[in-house]
């Protein structure tokens, strides 16, 4: 995960505009870590209380407005934390991408203290997650919200 860190930040680093840093981004986790099947970023809509869909890597999504509350990531656009959810069949509050995902984790980003977004990441395997990914992910996103 140290090396990985190290190439997000380079890309982070980069001249490129945002978006694309993003888009960069979640084509880097996508590829590099075999249990990382979806990896994209929802941002608050303006001054509604919903999510919007930004740049993903991975199968189309029909969630590309979420309510704030309803899903894993419309929780933790209210709660604030990271949400690891090891087997996505123990949660009622899950709105199902695919029938293929079996975990998922969402961090939030802060911009100035405020909960401006979030990666979220789905996983094909049951319990993939560690500490290490909870670690890696909140470090990069601390470093999105300096840059966002
Ligand atoms: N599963 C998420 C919805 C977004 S998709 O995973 C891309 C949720 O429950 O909020």
């Amino acid at each position: 995960m140290k090396t990985l860190e190290k190439r997000t930040d380079i890309i982070l680093e980069s001249s490129i505009d945002t978006t694309d840093k993003l888009q960069k981004i979640c084509q880097l986790l996508y590829d590099e870590i075999d249990y990382y099947n979806w990896v994209g970023f929802y941002f608050k809509n303006g001054d509604k209380d919903e999510l919007k869909l930004g740049p993903y890597v991975g199968a189309a999504t029909d969630h590309i407005i979420i309510p704030f509350g309803k899903g894993i990531c419309g929780q933790v656009a209210v709660s604030n934390e990271t949400f690891m959810v090891q087997d996505v069949n123990e949660q009622d509050n899950y709105l199902s991408c695919s029938i293929d995902t079996k975990s998922e984790i969402v961090v939030p980003i802060f911009k100035n203290g405020n909960n401006i977004g979030q990666i979220d990441i789905d996983s094909h395997k049951i319990n993939p997650f560690s500490i290490d990914d909870k670690t890696f992910l909140e470090n990069l996103c601390k470093k999105l919200g300096l840059l966002l």
